[in-house]
């Protein structure tokens, strides 16, 4: 499909440890540049004051590269998208202030976005099908971890989230005790793959309505790694396949348990996950299986959308900027936003 007509959005996003910046046209992405910071994985865990300082270093070549991408000239954006929070305040400062400058000098309207609302809607992408409204999104971050009812982009209810860690970070700190480079996700994954789930058995506490509760599932695997490993100094080296996939079976039922739930309540079957944690290889066969077995429309991001990155800042923007919606000049990042919902007024303040 052509989108012609649609408004050309420049995304920003620097909330944690990405710098990443895309153009879109409506839903079609031009481009989706994305630059890690490979420097925190030696620490185990994002360095803010690093992450700050590498944004500052990477913010101007990666906008260009975006535009270059897309073969899109700065003059020609409609508006600048941007992340302005929940995140890193020193991170979020970066992207904010050269969106905010960048708008500003080519004359167009700058757009605040919520990092979580715009992990929701990167599923209104191309070329995935989107769900329609109202959908349940389960959100699994490094930082997240919520359930939510999307009746309207700008119109989205928490059902639930965690009480302590987020998903993401479960799986980071599990990861981090068994020795593992951090982001621990995607290497629990791969290893996990070759293990047995039911190898060692783990807790899986449930919580009140729709809520979580993942840090008692980091203590218990740190006093059962202390255990076997006092007993035998090699077992974290010769069981790790069998313990990455025994924890991430008791994350992913965690998880799941409260998703089954509100789809019965709500009889809501549209369902879509979001976050890096969708990346999850575990997690998407399982929801493949939830869709064959009960009838749900399961929407799953490509991995691209899932972690961190600007085409789905854009998404947010697009939507906003066509409802009329944009930011002031003003607007101060927000490590804290509780709320998810729109962050742009109907006109300039
Ligand atoms: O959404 P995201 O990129 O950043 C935040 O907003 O937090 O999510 C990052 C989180 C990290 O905790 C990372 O370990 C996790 O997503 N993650 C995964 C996988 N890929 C990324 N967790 C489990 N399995 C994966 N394949
Ligand atoms: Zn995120």
């Amino acid at each position: 499909m052509t989108h012609a007509n649609e408004p050309l959005i420049l995304g920003i996003e620097s909330s944690c440890d990405d710098t990443s910046a895309a153009v879109i046209r409506g839903p079609q992405v031009l481009s989706n540049v994305v630059a890690n910071q490979a420097l925190h994985s030696e620490v185990g865990g994002v360095v803010p004051e690093w992450a700050s300082r590498a944004h500052l270093e990477k913010i101007h070549p990666v906008v260009q590269a975006a535009l270059d991408k897309a073969v899109v000239k700065a003059h020609e954006l409609d508006a600048v998208a941007y992340t302005l929070g929940p995140g890193l305040q020193g991170s979020l400062h970066v992207g904010t202030s050269f969106a905010k400058a960048f708008a500003w000098a080519l004359g167009v309207p700058s757009i605040p976005v919520h990092h979580m609302r715009a992990h929701v809607l990167a599923h209104v992408l191309e070329p995935e099908p989107s769900p329609a409204y109202p959908f349940l999104c389960l959100t699994v971050s490094g930082g997240h971890t919520q359930l939510v009812k999307v009746n309207a982009p700008g119109d989205m209810e928490v059902l639930g989230q965690t009480l302590d860690d987020a998903a993401g970070e479960a799986f980071d700190k599990v990861a981090k005790l068994m020795g593992l480079p951090y982001p621990g996700g995607p290497i629990v994954d791969r290893l996990a793959q070759k293990g047995d789930p039911e190898a060692f058995a783990f807790s899986r506490p449930r919580m009140e309505g729709f809520n979580w509760s993942f840090s008692g599932l980091k203590t218990q695997v740190l006093h059962f790694l202390k255990r076997e490993q006092a007993a035998d100094p090699t077992f974290v080296e010769r069981r790790k396949a069998d313990i990455c996939a025994s924890v991430q079976a008791a994350i992913l039922d965690m998880l799941c348990a409260p998703l089954m739930d509100a789809v019965i309540q709500l009889g809501i079957q549209e369902v879509a996950i979001a976050g890096g944690v969708s990346a999850n290889s575990g997690l998407r066969v399982r929801l493949a299986g939830l869709a064959e077995t009960h009838g749900w429309n399961v929407y799953v991001p490509p991995f691209a959308y899932c972690t961190d990155n600007a085409a789905m800042v854009a998404a947010v923007g697009w939507l906003d900027f066509r409802d009329g919606l944009q930011g002031s000049l003003g607007a101060a990042p927000s490590p804290r936003l509780p709320q998810l919902r729109s962050l742009a007024v109907s006109e300039e303040v």
